[in-house]
């Protein structure tokens, strides 16, 4: 019996490479916050969601699978890097056993939601370990500018696709285990339609001044503004995933309130760190700004960059508290989070004075459409840029020597 399974589990294992083949040649199909409240709304149907699912999911894991595949082979084999790929086959092959089966068979349905739910666990440290493979690469072979643009190209695909899958798996598993969500019984799955943007900025700031307190004792204060062009005395609100916006909010409240510590760890008044949030008619704004001695311009373009951080290498253990930074990866998912559904996280900065981040979300619920990686010529195309002369001159850091253009007189 075991030498059966054996041979099952290797067979399939074989067809891996045919089946990502397969649907990777499909490009993924984005939907609009519109179309998650329609497969959640009260005819809601679990059938439709599940024969969209089991082939959504397949696609979006095989083209990310497809671009795992183009990692230089130092990365590719690192122990992290092969487990992560080993859960993204695990995980195709258990949804693929769906392809055959009756979406009219409740059974069927069931264990459905349930490998769903296991699929979403056992890809909970995906991040982590993903980083750690990255880390170990780095620290393995002196890393140049061109591989460094590769990996960084790839980890905002890479973890795009991951919020846009557990984003399918969350809504399909909250909306059909036939329970209500008891804290929120009037989101859908995980959207709010009403999410009140002022309740999530308190939330998060809440949540960031604990931890603040745990390592400085002391914390900044929150002035938060709401503006809204239409309503007037009206909580601003958009239709939005209340758990994203928190985790970019809560992102930068860490970060502000760290530079803000920092910069006035002489002085017995902390600055307050400013929100300011706007509804317009197209966009969403939310202005987040401290007045924590800012960052100098030379280095803005590195905040963005996976693991860049000037804050010292947390220790990851189990007892241990989470670090109010070190990771270097605060900015970079949060401005994934902001772009998966058409927005954007930026940040401005002047040395000397302190940083304003702005998260720019969509308002109209029909404009947030899944912003998705699609495996495809371009994107192989940038994994294959090579290291070319710059087109600029590069200063020289000697002195020029102009005795050497002395006419003789
Ligand atoms: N508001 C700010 N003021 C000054 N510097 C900032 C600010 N926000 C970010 N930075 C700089 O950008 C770096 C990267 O920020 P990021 O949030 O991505 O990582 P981190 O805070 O170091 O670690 P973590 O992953 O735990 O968030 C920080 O280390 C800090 O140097
Ligand atoms: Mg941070």
């Amino acid at each position: 019996m075991k030498f059966v399974r054996f041979i099952m589990k290797n067979a399939a294992l074989a067809s891996v490479p045919k089946h990502i083949e397969h649907f990777s040649k499909f490009s993924p199909s984005p939907l609009s916050m519109k179309q998650f409240l329609d497969f959640g709304s009260i005819n809601a149907c679990e059938k439709t969601s599940f024969v969209f699912l089991r082939q959504e999911l397949p696609v979006r894991l095989s083209n990310i699978m497809k671009e795992i595949n183009l990692l230089p082979d130092r990365l590719l084999t690192t122990p992290s890097v092969q487990t992560v790929q080993s859960w993204y086959i695990q995980s195709l092959l258990e949804i693929l056993e769906f392809l055959d089966k009756s979406p009219d068979d409740h059974k069927v349905l069931g264990e459905f939601v349930d490998t769903l739910v296991s699929i979403r666990n056992r890809h909970n440290d995906v991040v982590p370990t993903m980083a750690q493979g990255i880390l170990e690469y780095k620290e393995a072979f002196s890393h140049d500018t061109v591989t460094n643009l590769n990996t960084e190209y790839f980890l905002d695909r890479f973890y795009m696709s991951r919020i846009s899958i557990r984003m399918l798996i969350n809504q399909h598993t909250l909306i059909f285990d036939g329970t209500l969500n008891p804290i929120h019984p009037t989101t859908i799955g995980c959207i709010d339609p009403h999410c009140e943007v002022g309740d999530v900025v308190q939330d998060a700031f809440h949540s960031a001044k604990m931890l603040c307190e745990q390592y400085y004792l002391r914390s900044p204060d929150l002035i938060l503004q709401e503006m809204c062009s239409k309503k007037k005395n009206h909580p601003t609100s958009i239709v939005y995933v209340p758990s994203h916006l928190y985790h970019m909010l809560f992102e930068l409240f860490k970060n502000a309130m760290r530079a803000t510590i920092e910069t006035h760890d002489d002085s017995n008044n902390l600055p307050p760190i400013k929100v300011l949030v706007s509804l317009g008619d197209e966009d969403m704004s939310i202005k987040v700004s401290d007045k924590g001695g800012g960052v100098p311009f030379r280095k803005m373009e590195n905040l963005f960059s996976y693991m860049y951080s000037t804050a010292p290498a947390p220790q990851i253990g189990e007892r241990t508290r989470p670090p109010l930074a070190g990771f270097g990866y605060g900015l970079p998912i949060s401005r994934l989070y902001a772009k998966y559904f058409q927005g954007d996280l930026q940040l401005y900065s002047m040395e000397g004075h302190g940083t304003e981040a702005v998260i720019y979300l969509k308002a109209l619920s029909t404009d947030s459409i899944e912003r998705l990686p699609v495996y495809n010529k371009t994107a192989l195309k940038n994994y294959k840029v090579s290291q070319e002369a710059d087109d600029w001159c590069i200063p020289s850091k000697e002195p020029l020597d102009l005795s050497r253009f002395k006419v003789p007189k």
